[in-house]
């Protein structure tokens, strides 16, 4: 089972290749929010690292003034799926969001997304809530929820 663990700077350029290699999109200069800290929001990414390759990562943000944390992303490389790295980088997500205060952890997914969905509600998570103006492709967001 692959290592997870807080991502360093120089990961950075693994994961955008991570991305990039899965059809991703990539609509943001992830240099910009790396590590971000502010006393109202700080960011967080994880890696999944297997043999010092990089092959998942998550984005997690805290935000101080409704004491939530958000996953931004979860991505897993398609040639290490179903073999449970998905999972845990959720579950990290959730010890560092319970770390650092937050009462529930958050997550947006487009609803035709079924294994995340999947991924998401064997976990715990609960459909809390719907946005059809989210994305930029017409596809319906779903909001879940897990309280901590
Ligand atoms: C969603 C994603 C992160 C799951 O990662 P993963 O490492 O395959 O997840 P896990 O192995 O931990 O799977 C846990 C559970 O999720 C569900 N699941 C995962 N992939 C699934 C699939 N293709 N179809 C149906 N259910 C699926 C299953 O319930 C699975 O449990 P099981 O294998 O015991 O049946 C991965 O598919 C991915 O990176 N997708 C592309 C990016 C994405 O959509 N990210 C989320 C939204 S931003």
């Amino acid at each position: 089972m692959p290592k997870i663990r807080i991502a360093e700077q120089t990961d950075l350029p693994k994961i955008v290749e991570l991305i990039k290699r899965n059809k991703e999109p990539l609509n943001e200069n992830l240099e910009a929010v790396f590590n971000f800290e502010s006393p109202n929001e700080k960011c967080r990414f994880f890696v999944a690292e297997k043999d010092s390759k990089i092959v998942g990562f998550s984005r997690v943000h805290i935000y101080r003034w409704n004491k939530s944390a958000y996953v931004i992303n979860l991505l897993v490389d398609a040639n290490y799926r179903r073999r449970g790295i998905g999972s845990l980088l959720l579950r990290t997500a959730e010890e560092f969001a319970r770390e650092n205060g937050a009462r529930v952890l958050m997550f947006d997914t487009a609803i035709d997304n079924i294994p995340a969905l999947n991924l998401y509600f064997k976990n715990g998570f609960r459909i809390c809530g719907y946005n059809e103006k989210l994305y930029d492709n017409a596809k319906t967001a779903l909001y879940l929820a897990k309280e901590l």
